[in-house]
């Protein structure tokens, strides 16, 4: 029999990392998830998923999670790192929040979840996947490459540096055998849209927002063997958003 595989995911308590969670896991992978709170006690758990409770904006405690992602692998490989946590303050009436606008601490609390972590862990786990010729997929945004009507300013220079990680790291780690690419998702059906994000389908060619599996299965192809020849790519997810 083959060797159970383990992927970290970041920020699985909702959305597209709840759902990345769940197909790896149907997949036969163990998975062990982080988020700010632990997991309820309605979600349906097994032997091969553990959870980390952490708020990623606390940069000192992040190794205080890796000591405990190191207990939970007791020396066994890791096959995959999903830098999933992702946060996109907006103004209190909802609107965005652009370059003038949120004070300082708020574009460093942006900072420390959107890019910080990611690098932390990317560091953190590199001895962990080179035993397992792993690979890392980060979760980047539409909003890193074009002004977005609704993601703020902060959120998405945090994403366009998540994207330049991605080249460095992908060229950085080559030689331990690690893969590292981003996936990039227009407008997905989880709780981190704003309202009126509906009045953006008719710009989008499929004419409908994603779903979180959606992505999940792309995250899930790049940390396979089916992807073994691609890194420092960034895959959009996006129904065609960005062909106009
Ligand atoms: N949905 C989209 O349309 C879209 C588009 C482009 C990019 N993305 C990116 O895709 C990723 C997932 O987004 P999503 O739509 O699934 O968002 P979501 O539904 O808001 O979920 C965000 C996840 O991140 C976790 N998180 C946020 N702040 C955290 C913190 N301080 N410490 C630990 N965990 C934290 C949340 O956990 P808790 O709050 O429970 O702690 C939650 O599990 C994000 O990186 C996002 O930027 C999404």
């Amino acid at each position: 029999m083959s060797e159970r595989k383990t992927v970290f995911i970041t920020g699985a308590s909702r959305g597209i990392g709840h759902a990345t969670a769940a197909y790896f896991v149907r997949r036969g992978w163990r998975a062990i998830t982080c988020s700010r709170e632990p997991v309820p006690p309605q979600c349906p758990r097994n032997e091969r998923h553990a959870h980390i409770t952490i708020d990623l904006a606390e940069t000192d405690r992040l190794p205080e999670a890796m000591e405990r992602l190191e207990e939970l692998l007791s020396g066994s490989p890791l096959h995959a790192l999903v830098n999933n946590a992702g946060f996109s303050p907006k103004a209190e009436d909802g609107s965005r929040l652009g370059c003038l606008d949120g004070d300082m601490a708020l574009w460093e609390r942006v900072f420390r979840i959107n890019f910080f972590a990611p690098v932390f862990f990317s560091r953190a786990c590199a001895p962990h996947l080179a035993e397992g010729r792993g690979s890392i997929v980060n979760l980047t945004s539409i909003a890193g490459h074009r002004v977005h009507p609704f993601a703020g300013s902060a959120y998405s220079t945090s994403k366009a540096a998540l994207w330049c990680l991605t080249r460095e790291l992908a060229a950085d780690l080559a030689h331990l055998g690690i893969r590292v690419n981003a996936v990039c998702p227009g407008e997905i059906n989880t709780a981190i849209l704003s309202p009126g994000t509906e009045a953006l389908v008719e710009r989008i060619p499929l004419r409908r927002l994603g779903s979180p599996e959606e992505v999940a299965a792309v995250i899930f192809y790049l940390c396979s063997e089916e992807a073994s020849y691609i890194t420092g790519a960034e895959i959009p997810v996006n129904g065609g958003q960005d062909v106009y």
